[in-house]
């Protein structure tokens, strides 16, 4: 079966009010684009074109707006809310009560506000998902681990414990918000207990893979940006990180529709039409400009 990938957009953003009161967090700018655009680039880096969008009730019928049924980017985008949120894990079994996850389906699971960036990654990300027994996640080193889920390592760098936001941090790996998981993943957190703050932890999740020996866990290479979203002031860093990388290089960070073009899911024609959509804004003439230039080999 091939892998699935679900987009987890819903949570109250309380952190990020008054921003948030009106328009839901993954929906914000980050540079020249919404941020739900960069974690669901990382699903399609990682090859996987069949792909669950989680938002709240009310926030559904924006990303449907936004995203639509995925064909301008050549994958399968499919809708589902989450009433309430109470914990990351919820997600998976979100997708199984869908029917989106069948009994025998491996996932990822990417958050809707997390940002990646290296030349490294899509190979990571592509290796992460041909792997099909038990779950892999990544390490990423951070100056200040507490607000994050953070993995410890033994001398030899094996994956010792895992920690949800802890006070004292046994080391300063945190683990970003995309994770693989096998099939068993919605009954695993079905069995799931709320933490002493109330929520399903993805941590926990992950620990039931790292007690069987079945957890993957793999450093981001210090040529990969890891950022999150959380905070205003993390919210501005990751538009002026995408703003410096965008205008020194004139690539796009995370554009859906070249994603899709330079993987061959969608032809010349689409491409076109994605930039007669796009009106006069600079990410349609970027759309036009990819059309002009050589050509690049499909991967
Ligand atoms: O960013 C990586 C971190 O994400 C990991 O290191 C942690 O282990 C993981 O628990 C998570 O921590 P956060 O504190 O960042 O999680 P937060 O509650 O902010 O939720 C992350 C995103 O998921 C956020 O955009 C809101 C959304 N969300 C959250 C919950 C709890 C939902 O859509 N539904 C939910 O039930």
């Amino acid at each position: 079966m091939q892998r699935k990938g679900i987009l987890l957009a819903g949570g109250s953003g309380t952190r990020l009010y008054p921003l948030t009161l009106a328009v839901s967090k993954q929906l914000l700018p980050v540079y020249d684009k919404p941020l739900i655009h960069y974690p669901l680039s990382a699903l399609m880096l990682a090859d996987i074109r069949d792909i669950l969008v989680i938002t709240t009730p009310h926030d559904r019928p924006l990303f449907e707006r936004l995203l639509g049924d995925g064909s301008r980017f050549g994958i399968r985008l499919a809708y589902a809310v989450q009433p309430r949120p109470e914990g990351l894990p919820q997600a998976l079994t979100i997708a199984a009560d869908a029917g989106f996850l069948s009994d025998d389906t491996p996932s990822a699971l990417a958050l809707g506000d997390n940002l990646f960036y290296g030349a490294d990654f899509p190979r990571q990300l592509r290796e992460a998902s041909a792997r099909r027994e038990g779950a892999t996640v990544f390490a990423a080193r951070v100056a200040d681990p507490r607000p994050y889920g953070v993995v410890e390592f033994d001398p030899e760098g094996h994956a010792l414990s895992l920690e949800e936001k802890p006070a004292y941090p046994k080391s300063p790996y945190a683990v970003p918000g995309l994770y693989f998981f096998d099939a068993s993943a919605p009954r695993l957190a079905a069995g799931l207990r709320p933490s002493a703050r109330g929520e399903l932890e993805i941590t926990d999740l992950q620990r039931l893979y790292l007690e069987r020996g079945l957890l993957r866990v793999v450093p981001l290479g210090r040529g990969t940006a890891w950022l999150d979203t959380g905070t205003h002031d993390s919210l501005l860093d990751a538009a002026q990180f995408v703003a410096v990388i965008e205008q020194r290089q004139g690539l796009k960070i995370a554009c859906l529709e070249e994603i899709g073009w330079r993987r061959g899911w969608i032809d010349d024609a689409s491409l076109a039409a994605s930039a007669e959509l796009h009106g006069k804004s600079s990410y349609a003439a970027y759309l036009r400009r990819l059309l002009s230039e050589p050509r690049p080999a499909a991967k």
